[in-house]
């Protein structure tokens, strides 16, 4: 079968991983789909940045490009932030192109305009990588899990976090020394503040709650506490008690509604989320049925967060191969009760 046409919107981290995974893999993922998938054009801001891969692909600097391709069925939004990233999804999905993203800030904020769009439009519209990196979770939580009623989401949401406080713990470094660390490896948003101020983990847990409980929770409905205020001296207390300090995001259905918060807090050095280091995250989910279970994997980076996107894309790609279309995986939200966290 003629190949499949694909395009990056961004290459940074996330992009360049996904030029390389499917370059590496080609082969057993043309075995997988049934036709080569081929990077055809590439959004950058600066073409003339240097980049850690090379690809044949066009390098772009105008997504009327790729808007206007017909080549091009399956668009993967790798750029991060809100302006233009949900505009270009928007328009991507309207002209009939299955999208594929790694974007929170969107998925937790207009989500539910994409998936509408992407519905009218009978196309896929995917989020995997938008929690946990390279950890399975959207998927498993939605179709795995969906003969369960879950009444808990709780773990470790935030590489940057996870990886500074372990290091501040282990390493006794400086948080300003070890967030330029985090950021020099690509875990980082491209503002730090959304990581440290716990930001990127409420969307995150936003987005868990409202495919796992069913129901509409937004960014506002997240008590929401980073790691700022977290100092060496706090570490070393915990420590002399038997506990660590981890960021934790945590959301519970319940008779009294939804409660979804975010906060560090003082875990005993057993618990399972205390031996959680580095960029690894880990995430509990507990069903009626199923009780508790446990996700594990790195929380991001290049190579684990390209893999969850990748797997959209071959995921859309098969789909094009058998006709099939429109999985867009949440569209139908209950308005629940979100009480709010009591201190
Ligand atoms: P990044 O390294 O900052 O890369 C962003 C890329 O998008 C760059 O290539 C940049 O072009 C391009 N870009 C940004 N704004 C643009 C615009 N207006 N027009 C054209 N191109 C634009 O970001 P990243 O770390 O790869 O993250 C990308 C997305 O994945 C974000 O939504 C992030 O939250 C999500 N994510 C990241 C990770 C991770 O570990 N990094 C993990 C999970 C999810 P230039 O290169 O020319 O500047
Ligand atoms: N900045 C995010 C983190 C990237 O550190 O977890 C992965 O979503």
């Amino acid at each position: 079968m003629s190949a499949i046409s694909i395009a990056l919107l961004g290459c940074g981290t996330v992009g360049t991983g996904v030029i390389k995974v499917l370059e590496k893999n080609a082969h057993s993922i043309e075995k997988k789909v049934g036709a080569p998938i081929v990077v055809k054009k590439v959004l950058v801001r600066n073409p003339d940045k240097l980049r850690n891969v090379a690809t044949n692909a066009t390098i772009v600097t105008s997504f009327d490009e790729i808007l206007n391709d017909p080549e091009i069925k399956i668009v993967a939004e790798l750029m991060g932030g809100e302006t233009p990233a949900k505009d270009y999804m928007l328009a991507a999905l309207k002209a009939g192109k299955h999208v594929v993203t790694a974007n929170k800030d969107v998925v937790a904020k207009h989500g539910r305009e994409l998936f509408e769009a992407a519905e009218s439009s009978h196309v896929d519209f995917l989020f995997e990588a938008s929690v946990g990196g390279g950890i399975p979770i959207i998927r498993p939580l939605k179709q795995c899990l969906a003969a369960n009623q879950i009444s808990e989401i709780m773990g470790i949401v935030n590489g940057t976090t996870n990886y500074m406080l372990t290091k501040m713990t282990n390493e006794h470094m400086d948080y300003n020394d070890v967030l330029a660390e985090a950021q020099a490896k690509g875990y980082a948003e491209s503002d730090p503040t959304a990581d440290v101020g716990g930001f990127d983990a409420a969307r995150k847990i936003a987005i868990l709650a409202s495919i796992g409980f069913g129901a509409r929770v937004t960014l506002d409905d997240v008590y929401t506490e980073g790691i700022t205020n977290i100092t060496i001296e706090d570490i070393e207390y915990a420590r002399e008690l038997g506990f660590v300090i981890k960021l934790l995001a945590i959301a519970k259905h319940d008779d009294r509604g939804i409660n979804v918060r975010v906060h560090p807090a003082f875990l005993p050095c057993t618990h399972p989320l205390a031996a959680v280091n580095d960029v690894f995250n880990a995430i509990f989910v507990k069903g009626d049925a199923v009780g508790e279970t446990m996700f594990y994997g790195r929380g991001a980076g290049e190579l684990p967060t390209a893999s969850a996107v990748t797997a959209d894309i071959i995921d859309v790609a098969r789909d094009i191969r058998h006709n099939v279309s429109s999985r867009i995986l949440c569209t139908c939200f209950e308005q629940t009760h979100i009480y709010p966290v009591t201190k």
